[in-house]
């Protein structure tokens, strides 16, 4: 007998299908549905969904040339209100066009030369930490994160500003989370959640505006001083090359607006997420802690590691590749299918939103051994024969994350700082529950004492 031409679906319940069951436990749900077969059906009130687990599938739709797959309309939703004229949101010629407006600005030579500066923030941050204090570990790390992507990107100082972002970004995270109540409520019915998602937005916008004249009027003066036309050539971040591509005619003021807006919160949340975890990793393996530190004493002599030290800093770099495999920010990639289209032998209709779920792939027995250990030496020297798209916790393809070396380098950098001069005791007395939103942030939130050597 040949193979169905539909994919399987688990058992669901009638009128809610498979939402209960995601609500109650989403990650060890869609690990279950997972073993069902590389791709499964799943049905949601209003939705459907493909869950794809096999690398070979993931790579095919993500690397498709063809036009046949799409952003998800899921994620176009998820971002609706705040990033509709974003590349985070927008799909073909559109797409095209802001992607290449930014990409001067993610050049790896334009990316090394903001080590400095993240160490400079990163040190700046210890220094508010008085030895034996609590902190709010998660918010400690996005105010990190935050202020160093505010200095690189925009070359703007957001120190007291920041909540303004947080709150956009909190609001965002909880209007997009599933188990939320009234989350089948459009977008448009004013509920608290989204009353609060439409302020902290509002703000969100009057505070890049604000950045955006203080950057023109630095430009103006700039060019009286030099009584010269052109200004932003010299610069090369985020915000000037956006607003280069404003002058040229090729993007609106409200679209150099969203790319910021959607650069402040890709880019803060989830490197932040990574060092949260890499701490609670950490302080579970004070024996790995304890290598880093030496590997910093061997390595980085005044305490300020630098690009040329970064690359003898082998087991940092495992540490955050291990801590992106078990905890991936980003942790599960969508896309649409814009016809209807075969794959894994299975029969797809036009419009098919797929998962791709980073979360499943990086824990899945057939390419990992023990999955759910910690084990940074997995990383060494690795020439594991796995599929490539058995990790991907930055995508892959054209799509793919944007700001990848700029994460690697500001994880790598911000935590050989943090390494040589404190340790943070992670307080958690249950094991790592999450919430299903856009982001993979830790439920509850995790407090840290900090240690100074
Ligand atoms: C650990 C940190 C990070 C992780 C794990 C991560 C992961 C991802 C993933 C999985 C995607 C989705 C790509 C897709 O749909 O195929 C993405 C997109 C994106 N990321 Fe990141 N990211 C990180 C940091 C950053 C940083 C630092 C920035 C900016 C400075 C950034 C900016 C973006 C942008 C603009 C996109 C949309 C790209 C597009 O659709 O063309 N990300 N990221």
């Amino acid at each position: 007998m040949g193979q169905s031409t539909t994919p399987p679906k688990p058992d669901g319940v009638p009128l809610f299908g498979h939402a209960l069951e995601f609500s109650r436990d989403p990650f060890g749900a869609l690990e279950q549905w997972a073993d069902r077969g590389d791709l499964v059906h799943l049905e949601f009130p209003g939705e459907t969904f493909y869950l794809v687990s096999d690398p070979e599938i993931v790579e095919e739709v993500l690397h498709d040339g063809d036009g046949r797959f799409t952003i998800a309309a899921q994620q176009q939703r998820a971002f609706a209100g705040i990033e509709d004229h974003a590349v985070t949101t927008t799909a073909g010629n559109r797409w095209q066009q802001l992607r290449r407006a930014l990409q001067p600005a993610f050049t790896r030579d334009t990316i090394d030369r903001y080590a400095d500066a993240i160490v400079e923030q990163t040190i700046r941050r210890i220094e508010m930490w008085d030895d034996g204090e609590e902190i709010d570990l998660h918010r400690e790390m996005r105010l990190l994160t935050l202020d160093v992507l505010a200095e690189t990107l925009l070359s703007v100082d957001i120190r007291g500003d920041e909540d303004v972002v947080l709150n956009a970004t909190d609001a965002l995270i909880d209007r997009s989370d599933p188990r939320r109540p009234g989350q089948l409520v459009p977008g448009w019915v004013p509920t608290p959640t989204e009353r609060r998602f439409r302020r902290a937005v509002t703000e969100l916008d009057d505070y890049i505006d604000r950045c955006l004249e203080a950057r023109r009027e630095a430009d103006r003066e700039k060019r009286a001083r030099n009584g010269s036309k052109n200004t932003n050539k010299t610069r090369t971040d985020a915000c000037s090359v956006l607003l280069e591509a404003h002058d040229r005619g090729e993007l609106t003021l409200e679209e150099v607006r969203h790319n910021l807006v959607a650069l402040l919160l890709a880019g803060s949340d989830t490197s932040a997420l990574s060092l949260t975890y890499c701490w609670h990793l950490l302080h579970e393996h004070p024996d790995v802690r304890r290598s880093l530190v030496a590997e910093c004493d061997e390595h980085v002599g005044d305490g300020r590691p630098d690009l040329e030290s970064l690359e003898h800093l082998e087991t940092h770099r495992n540490v955050v590749a291990e801590t992106l495999r078990l905890y991936p920010p980003a942790w599960n990639t969508m896309r649409k299918a814009t016809e209807p289209v075969t794959l894994g032998g299975y029969q797809l209709p036009a419009g098919a939103e797929l998962l791709l779920p980073q979360w499943v792939l990086h824990r899945d027995e057939r390419f990992w051994d023990s999955p759910t250990a910690f084990r940074p030496s997995r990383w060494e020297g690795d020439d594991a024969d796995r599929p490539q798209y058995a990790y991907f916790p930055f995508s892959g393809g054209p799509r793919h994350c944007i700001g990848m070396h700029f994460a690697r380098l500001e994880l790598h950098l911000a935590l050989a700082t943090m390494v040589d001069r404190v340790a943070l005791e992670v307080a958690l007395e249950e094991p790592l529950t999450f919430a299903p939103t856009i982001a993979l942030r830790p439920e509850p939130e995790i407090t840290a004492t900090v240690r100074r050597h």
